[in-house]
């Protein structure tokens, strides 16, 4: 009943030229894949090239993070509407790569998640745990404290557009993939803390991702767990031949 939905981290990689490659290969690889929505999240300098590459394609453009401001003296941030005007539909908010080197706070992941769905834009809201958290058994505490971060004051927002990510720190970029169980707990966690902040409906309707090294090794058995209904991909997404393979194997899985 949830479409699967496969987001590309592209994170500080590819640039304009590099961009128009993979999104053609990607295009090509996934012509005829349909019951999944698919978005990549370029740098901010290739959204422009994106943009144009995908074309009338449905593959969705995401940013890699949005501000809270429609505009003023913020150097270096880039607000909803600048987003909106640069096509994109998504933006990631919170990941752990910005929340462990940039300062990224539960408080900013919060203004940045109401700003984005004021503005009509879509939120991939990004929790997880780090190792010395996994290992001091303080995952489901660290995912609640994030989650009631992120989601303050948004209850009467537009809910449709959130997608909640699950990305373990110590999974992403290391090769170390979530065992099922162990992903499926914590996706399991994550619905219930929702059903129970959002209610029964928003709750089940809410696409909520796994991420950490997801590879097409090891996408179909994640994908297949009952609360995981997509991915989020860092380095898999970079390869369109990778990428395009995850993509399937969240189809196979309907
Ligand atoms: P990874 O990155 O797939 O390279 O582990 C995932 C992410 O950071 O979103």
């Amino acid at each position: 009943m949830r479409t699967p939905f496969i987001a590309g981290n592209w994170k500080m990689h590819k640039n304009s030229a590099e961009t128009a490659k993979l999104i053609g290969e990607i295009k090509k690889l996934t012509a005829n894949v349909s019951g999944v929505d698919i978005a990549v999240a370029p740098p901010f300098t290739s959204l422009a090239s994106a943009k144009i590459a995908l074309g009338s394609s449905s593959i969705g453009l995401c940013a890699q993070n949005v501000h809270w401001e429609e505009k003023g003296a913020f150097t270096g941030e880039i607000s909803p509407q600048m987003l909106l005007d640069a096509a994109c539909g998504w933006a990631i908010i919170g990941h752990s790569e910005r929340r462990q080197y940039f300062g990224e706070t539960d408080e900013t992941v919060n203004k940045r998640f109401r700003s984005a769905l004021s503005a009509g834009l879509g939120a991939i809201v990004c929790v997880g745990e780090t190792l010395e958290e996994r290992e001091a058994d303080k995952t489901s505490g660290v995912v609640e404290r994030q989650l009631d971060g992120a989601f303050q004051d948004t209850k009467d927002s537009n809910l449709e557009k959130v997608i909640v990510a699950y990305e373990p720190v110590w999974a992403i970029g290391t090769g170390r993939t979530a065992t099922a169980e162990q992903a499926q707990e914590v996706h399991g966690l994550i619905r219930a803390n929702l059903a129970l902040r959002l209610g029964e409906k928003v709750s089940s309707a809410t696409r909520i991702l796994y991420g950490g090294s997801v590879k097409p090794g090891n996408a179909a058995k994640l994908l297949a767990l009952p609360d995981v209904d997509g991915a989020l991909v860092g380095g898999a997404s970079l390869l369109a031949e990778d990428f395009s393979a995850i993509i399937r194997a969240s189809v196979k899985n309907e």
